[in-house]
């Protein structure tokens, strides 16, 4: 465990930083790695006065950072993300340790948070406002994007990095400072993160840009929530949390920025490239052990190839190596933790109830020493009919749901038929149904993809998805206006004062 050592995860740890890593005083969270079931570290979480420490620093450091030249602030980002990429292998195993994903998808999560920095750098000198043409003689408009504040981020166990880098890469572009509240299934990966990068920005007092505390829901979430000091909350979660995070921030009239659960389809049609479809639906359905938000669960196959399709997946699902994740031959590693692998032998045990058929796999697994702690299972497939009600719920576990149709008109028809709409995809060679799928009528998610799967989104578009999923937009494409304010300015350069829509008054 090199790893732990270069990282300096041992023993127990601070859970806040505020420009400087605090003494605090809250109670000490033992860190269990799901692979073994054994304590990797503990974390003295962050007590509500600890909070409040964090929040006036992130708040002092926005003020100073707001002064700063965009492109000056891209140059810190820019070497925040260099030292990512020193850590890379560090880092990214672990994530594989503290969460379970595989080291090739720990260094590929990683990787993501590098890419956006990269983006990020570039934006710095992109922030474009825009002219608008005044009606009036003699006077011009524009419209300028400002810092907004702190920004509160929240984030899920199952991306312990990637999404707070897409979060605080771009608000930092944008001038903001950013308090950063982990799950505390993952704190290990959030306190190495800020040790990476924040020396960047100390060596200029600028530490707090990327505060941290580590703990609950309380005292610290919902102290986040309530919160008038931070003008945005970017949260990623269940729908559920997402509810309570939009009402009480949207009670105060703060903005929320949100990123909720998926329930994604892919349908195959009988004129698809199976090659290609089958590498999609096993890399979406057992990657990250299934715990995506953007993982497939719900397949929808014309019946003519769906036999073909199953047989398939079986077979692959068959020669999935289930494992220690950072052993380079594990394709799969273990849930989060035993509560996880509970909740989805209850879901197997509903799906069962309501007419499902598990056509393979989703059975408990006890692996031998030094793994026998492991919070292990098997991809499950399940050949389902779409009025099952468990299908409309995100069961964040490696159970996929085979859906036989006739069309592809019955297949949309199912495929929009849930509360999520996050990530989607359709594998055809026929353009007609390729270019509908993309359309107004086709699929109703954030992410619509053509002959690739549901999972994997590159940094550089805009990541978020419709409906129950939140409607929040991060990381690349314009998603950095939600961590701005706009304004709007009007300048008279004449000695007249003519007022809009040609009203007189008083001459
Ligand atoms: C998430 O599951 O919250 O598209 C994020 C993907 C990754 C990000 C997933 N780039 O699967």
């Amino acid at each position: 465990m090199e790893f732990l050592d270069d990282l300096g995860i041992k023993g127990t740890l601070p859970g806040a930083y505020a420009g400087r890593w605090l003494e605090t005083q809250g109670e000490v969270l033992s860190v269990e790695s799901p692979v073994t079931g054994l304590e990797i570290a503990r974390v003295r979480q962050a007590s509500a006065d600890d909070y409040e420490q964090v929040v006036t620093a992130a708040r002092d450091a926005f003020l100073r950072w707001r002064e700063v030249p965009a492109p000056k602030r891209g140059d810190y980002i820019r070497r925040m993300g260099n030292a990512l990429r020193r850590k890379k292998e560090a880092l990214g195993s672990l994530i594989s340790w503290e969460m379970g994903k595989i080291l090739e998808e720990g260094r590929g999560e990683v990787q993501e948070a590098i890419d956006v920095s990269d983006f990020a750098v570039g934006l710095s000198r992109q922030l474009y406002g825009l002219t608008i043409a005044s009606e009036r003689e003699q006077h011009s408009m524009r419209e300028t994007w400002h810092p907004l504040g702190p920004v509160g981020v929240i984030t899920a166990f199952n991306f312990p990095a990637a999404v707070w880098a897409w979060n605080s890469t771009v608000a930092l572009a944008c001038g903001d400072s950013v308090l950063w509240k982990p799950s505390q299934k993952t704190p290990l990966t959030a306190i190495a993160m800020t040790r990476i990068v924040a020396p960047v920005l100390e060596e200029d007092g600028l530490g707090a840009l990327v505060s941290l505390v580590v703990g609950g829901r309380n005292p610290l979430g919902n102290a986040m929530l309530h919160d008038d000091r931070l003008p945005l909350i970017s949260a990623t979660g269940s729908c559920k949390m997402g509810k309570t995070v939009n009402e009480v921030v949207g009670g105060r009239l703060g903005r929320t920025l949100l990123e909720l659960g998926g329930n994604n389809g892919l349908i195959v049609l009988a004129d698809a490239d199976l090659d290609l479809a089958l590498r999609a639906i096993v890399f979406g359905a057992v990657g990250t052990s299934g715990q995506r938000c953007t993982t497939t669960r719900r397949l929808f196959v014309e019946r003519s190839v769906a036999g073909e399709v199953k047989d398939r997946i079986v077979r692959a699902y068959e020669s999935v190596r289930i494992g220690n994740p950072l052993d380079p031959e594990t394709l799969m590693g273990p849930l989060v933790d035993r509560s996880a692998v509970d909740a989805m032998q209850a879901a197997i045990g509903t799906i069962l109830e309501q007419g499902g058929e598990v056509v393979y796999g989703g059975h408990r697994l006890e692996l031998d020493s030094p793994l026998k702690g492991g919070a292990f299972v098997e991809p499950c497939l399940v050949r389902a009919k779409p009025g099952m009600p468990i299908i409309q719920e995100e069961t964040f576990a490696p159970i996929l749901y085979l859906i036989e149709v006739d069309s592809f008109d019955e297949a949309l028809e199912h495929h929009n038929a849930v509360r999520q709409g996050l990530s989607s995809s359709l594998f055809t060679n026929n353009v007609r149904h390729a270019e509908r799928f993309l359309s107004a009528v086709g699929s109703d998610c954030g992410i619509a993809n053509v002959n690739l799967g549901t999972s994997g989104a590159e940094i550089g578009g805009a990541f978020g998805g419709e409906k129950d999923t939140g409607g929040g937009r991060e990381s690349g494409s314009d998603s950095w206006k939600a961590y701005m304010r706009r304004q709007t300015s009007t300048i008279n350069w004449g000695d007249q004062l003519p007022l809009a829509q040609g009203i007189r008054f008083g001459d």
